[in-house]
């Protein structure tokens, strides 16, 4: 599920096109695919916001674990769970693995006092998170699925926190208006990065920070990495974390199966396991092989920008 219902050929991406620096026009092609794209993404959140109510159900991502020194990830069961330091309230357990990509995502920055928007914020999990312990100032998560932004407004709470509808593409914020835009496990969902990066570098006030965590099929990673370095904004880090993330994935497995099983509708199960990440699935052997990649990045907008 998280690769895209609307897959590019290799040829596209090797480059058989202008460069979308996020500022030129689109050509009549380019925009009725992104479109297509932007579509069938929201219509697939909308109907999990709209059908799948479950309160519990707070996060959307593949979570992140430690692991023990030596570990590859490469085979089952070679990669040793490390001790964890995070420290949670007993209510917040259950998304451990969950929380803990968020806390990788952020890792590094201190967000006290700050204004923080986390751009594609699903259920609301991660935004209250880190409402609740990173102390911040405002939290803003925004969606572009309504279904979403309704059951996070209505469930999730932290000091300073509001939901918001709106497209990862056209913020709806002002220039200058946070301290750090986080964004995980949303921007392989949209048409254009380089918009997203604009927009990033837009509404972020100078010394600001984007914190991202995603995952990239293996090729698209150096399309990634032309992206970030075109943004305007300083790439300060770039992480591959994918044998975190295929350890959570692991480890979260047999929790995720009872849960697809007492929450989503029988007919969508297999659709479902796919979406979550199952072992055996097509994202997890992809993760697995390194056929797809999960990457986490820090990039910060210079204190004087260059226009
Ligand atoms: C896999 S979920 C991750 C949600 C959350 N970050 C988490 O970790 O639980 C991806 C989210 O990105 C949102 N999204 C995708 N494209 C978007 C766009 N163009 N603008 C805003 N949100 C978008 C989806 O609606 C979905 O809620």
């Amino acid at each position: 599920m998280r690769t895209g219902p609307v897959r590019l050929s290799r040829r596209a991406r090797a480059g058989r096109r202008p460069p979308d620096d996020g500022r030129r026009p689109l050509d009549d092609g380019r925009r009725l695919a992104g479109t297509l794209r932007r579509l069938a993404w929201r219509a697939c959140y909308e109907a999990l916001g709209a059908r799948v109510r479950e309160p519990a159900w707070a996060f959307m991502n593949y979570g992140y674990a430690d692991v023990g020194p030596g570990a590859d990830g490469s085979a089952p069961g070679t990669v040793a769970a490390a001790s964890d330091p995070l420290v949670l309230d007993p209510a917040d357990e259950p998304d451990r693995s969950c929380i803990r990509l968020y806390a990788a995502t952020v890792a590094g920055v201190d967000l006290r006092g700050a204004d923080v928007l986390e751009v594609g914020s699903g259920r609301g999990g991660g935004a209250s998170w880190l409402s609740r312990y990173a102390g911040p100032r405002s939290t803003t998560g925004l969606d572009f699925s309504a279904a979403a932004v309704a059951l996070a407004t209505r469930h999730r709470r932290g000091p300073g926190l509001r939901f918001v509808r709106g497209d990862a593409l056209a913020l709806p914020f002002p220039d200058a208006s946070f301290d750090a835009v986080v964004s995980v496990e949303s921007s392989h969902c949209y048409p254009s990065v380089p918009r997203f990066l604009a927009e990033v570098r837009r509404v972020l006030r100078p010394g600001g920070h984007l914190l991202l965590a995603d995952l990239r099929n293996h090729d698209d990673v150096v399309v990634l990495r032309d992206q970030l370095a075109g943004s305007g904004l300083e790439l300060v880090e770039l992480e591959d974390v994918t044998v975190h993330v295929v350890a959570a994935l692991r480890q979260d497995n047999a929790r995720k199966l009872a849960l697809i099983e007492a929450w989503i509708p029988r007919p969508v199960h297999g659709a479902f396991r796919v979406f979550a990440g199952i072992e055996g699935t097509r994202n997890h052997v992809g993760l697995e092989r390194g056929d797809l990649r999960y990457l986490r990045v820090r990039l910060t907008k210079p204190q004087v920008s260059a226009g």
